[in-house]
């Protein structure tokens, strides 16, 4: 059972390094190389790099993070990146209010306000939890905001669902078409997460008060 668990923790996260690594290679690809940054984002240049360059800091210490053997040997390292971690989504949070609030997309501004504001509420309380020394607490607001880090990731997995393989072709506007797995890209990973993480184990609890996570 337990070598399963550890199989399944693999598979999982190879999926989610490899998923994250081609969407910001091909990201970076298609605005600095192909298309070029393109008129919507030309005269916000600055916040539109700063967002991208703070991105990577999450998307890339992320994985570590949550890392048991990893926080259990490195606890000073775990430290360093999770500060590291912080401040790139602080930057990358903000910078996406400021660039959600002045898209020209209208069906976008309001899954991207949703977004940036969640994305900064449990990175925030993730910290002030550590702060308290609520190791549990922690835990479970960095599930939380590395979930929302991965928006990103879903965003254009999805997009290539929808462009590529035709899905919510039963929705011919293509406006609202948009929208709609603009919502889902953050949404239905964030309710599948709370379902594991909140729900299902007060369902399956007995009452009894469970051992709480010190490391
Ligand atoms: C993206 C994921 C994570 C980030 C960014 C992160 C960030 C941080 C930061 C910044 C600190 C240092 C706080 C300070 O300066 O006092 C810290 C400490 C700590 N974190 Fe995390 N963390 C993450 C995930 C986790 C997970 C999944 C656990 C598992 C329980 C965990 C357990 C701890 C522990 C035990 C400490 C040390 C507390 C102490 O010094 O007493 N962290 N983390």
């Amino acid at each position: 059972m337990i070598v399963k668990k550890k199989t399944f923790s693999l598979i999982f996260w190879a999926i989610l390094i490899v998923l994250s690594a081609y969407y910001f290679y091909s990201a970076i690809e298609y605005r600095f190389f192909e298309e070029g940054i393109g008129p919507t984002f030309w005269n916000k240049q600055f916040w539109f790099v700063s967002h991208i360059l703070a991105g990577i800091l999450p998307l890339v210490t992320g994985p570590f993070q949550f890392w048991s053997w990893f926080r259990k040997h490195h606890i000073k390292w775990h430290r360093l990146l999770g500060k590291l971690y912080i401040i790139g989504c602080l930057f990358g949070g903000f910078s996406a209010l400021y660039l959600g609030i002045t898209q020209p997309y209208d069906g976008s501004i309001v899954p991207t306000l949703f977004l940036a504001t969640l994305w900064l509420f449990m990175t925030i309380s993730a910290w002030i939890t550590i702060k308290r020394k609520q190791v549990e607490a922690h835990r479970l607001f960095m599930i939380r905001s590395y979930t929302l880090t991965l928006a990103f990731v879903f965003l254009r997995l999805l997009y290539d669902l929808v462009y590529k393989l035709n899905f919510l072709s039963f929705i011919a506007n293509e406006e609202v078409r948009d929208a709609t797995y603009e919502w889902i890209s953050w949404v239905a990973p964030v309710l599948i997460v709370e379902f594991f993480i909140s729900w299902l184990p007060l369902v399956k609890s007995d009452g009894r008060r469970k051992k709480v996570r010190t490391e």
